[in-house]
C-alpha cells in the first residue's frame, strides 16, 4: 500500500497541555481547532460533533464548532470569522465541495493546516481527507436492492447536488445498476436530487414521481437516510411503504426503526466514532506540525490529497443488533422501540 506522509505547518507544536475549553487567549499556547459543519440539523452530524470534540480535548485541543445550517454563505463567513480567532488547524465538513478553495487558500496562507471532512473540498491544496469509501457506499446500496428486486421499475434519488459524496454515491449505484439497465432488467424511470439531503425536498421528489408513474415504482436508491424518510412518507400516502424497496445511509435512528418495522430495506452504517476520531487525531497532528500518514489518496482537481479511506458496513433487517446495536450506536430498546415485544429477536 502507497503511504504517504504529509508535514503540516501547524502552529504551536509541542504543546500537549490538556484543555478545558475554557477560551484561550492568544500566547498561552494551547491548541485551537476549528470545526466548521455543514448542517447540525441532520442526525448524522451531530454524533460526528460529539465525537470528534470529546477526542480533541482528550488530546489536550479546545474547538470551535460552528454549524452552517445548510447555508453556503454562512458557512464561508463561519471560516473566514475561525481564521480570525488564532486556530491551529481548521476541519471542514462542506456544503458545496465547489465554493471553499478562496477560504482554505486564505487559511493556507496563514500556516492553518486544514483536514477535509467525510466531503472532500475540490480545487484547492488540502492537508488530510478523512472519509469512507463512497463509491463502494453507493454500491452496497444498489447491490443489496438489485437483490431484493432484481427486476422492475427504479427511482434514483440523488442527495444534494454541490456534495461530493453524492456524485460517489451515485457514480457507485450506477456500477451495479448500469449493467442491468443495458440488458434490460431493469429501468430507471427518474433521477433527481435533493438540495441539502432535505427530506421535505425528498418528499415532494417522491411525491411527484409516483404521480409521473402512476406508482409503478419497484425500488427508490435513495442515498442516505433524511431522505429516504422524505420518500417513504410520500409512498405511505399512497400505501405503498413496506411494498417499494428502498435504500439509505447514516444508520439514522429513525432509519433504524424504519428497517425493523420494514418500511426501509437497507442503510448503510459508517462508524462515525471511527471517522470522528480519527479525524479528531490527525487535527491535532496537523495543529502541533506533525507528520500525519495516509494509506491512499484521491485527487480533487489539484492535487493529490492523502486519504484516510474507512470501510462502510450494510445494514438490514437481519443484521441489526450486530452492527449498530453490538457497535453501541443505537440501543436495542430505541431501535424496536416501535415492534411489539413478541416479534423482536433476542435481546444481545
Ligand atoms: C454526505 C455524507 C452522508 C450523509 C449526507 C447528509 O456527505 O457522506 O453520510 O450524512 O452527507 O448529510
Amino acid at each position: 500500500m502507497l503511504v504517504m506522509i504529509l508535514s503540516a505547518c501547524g502552529q504551536d507544536a509541542g504543546n500537549e497541555s490538556a484543555n478545558n475549553g475554557e477560551s484561550q487567549d492568544n500566547d498561552d499556547n494551547g491548541l485551537k481547532i476549528g470545526l466548521s459543519v455543514s448542517d447540525l440539523t441532520l442526525e448524522r452530524w451531530q454524533h460526528d460533533r460529539d465525537f470528534f470534540v470529546e477526542k480533541a480535548e482528550e488530546l489536550g485541543a479546545e474547538v470551535l464548532v460552528q454549524s452552517a445550517d445548510g447555508d453556503e454563505a454562512k458557512q464561508l463567513s463561519q471560516i473566514q470569522n475561525m481564521l480570525s480567532q488564532d486556530i491551529d488547524a481548521l476541519v471542514i465538513i462542506a456544503i458545496n465541495s465547489d465554493a471553499l478553495s478562496t477560504v482554505v487558500d486564505q487559511a493556507k496562507a496563514e500556516g492553518i493546516s486544514v483536514l477535509s471532512y467525510d466531503r472532500l473540498i475540490n480545487g484547492t491544496d488540502i492537508d488530510a481527507y478523512v472519509s469512507f469509501d463512497n463509491v463502494r457506499v453507493g454500491e452496497m446500496q444498489a447491490e443489496y436492492l438489485v437483490e431484493q428486486v432484481p427486476t422492475g421499475k427504479y427511482f434514483l434519488m440523488g442527495g444534494s447536488p454541490t456534495d461530493n459524496n453524492a456524485k460517489l454515491f451515485r457514480e457507485g449505484q450506477m456500477n451495479i445498476l448500469q449493467p442491468l439497465v443495458d440488458s434490460g432488467d431493469i429501468e430507471v424511470v427518474g433521477d433527481q436530487w435533493a438540495k441539502n439531503w432535505d427530506a421535505n425536498e425528498a418528499l415532494k421528489i417522491m411525491e411527484n414521481a409516483l404521480t409521473a408513474n402512476k406508482n409503478e415504482i419497484d425500488a427508490v436508491v435513495a442515498s442516505n437516510d433524511s431522505t429516504a424518510g422524505g420518500a417513504i412518507q410520500a409512498l405511505e400516502a399512497q400505501g405503498l411503504d413496506g411494498k417499494v424497496a428502498i435504500s439509505g445511509q447514516d444508520a439514522d435512528l429513525a432509519g433504524v426503526q424504519r428497517i425493523a418495522e420494514g418500511t426501509q430495506t437497507m442503510t448503510i452504517y459508517k462508524p462515525i466514532k471511527e471517522i470522528a476520531t480519527k479525524s479528531a487525531e490527525v487535527a491535532v497532528q496537523l495543529a502541533k506540525g506533525e507528520e500525519v500518514t495516509a494509506d491512499s489518496s484521491i485527487n480533487n482537481g489539484t492535487m493529490d490529497v492523502p486519504f484516510i479511506k474507512l470501510d462502510p458496513i450494510q445494514v438490514n433487517k437481519d443484521n441489526l443488533v450486530e452492527t449498530v446495536i453490538n457497535d453501541g450506536f443505537h440501543t436495542f430498546d430505541d431501535v424496536y422501540k416501535n415492534i411489539p415485544e413478541s416479534e423482536r429477536p433476542a435481546s444481545p
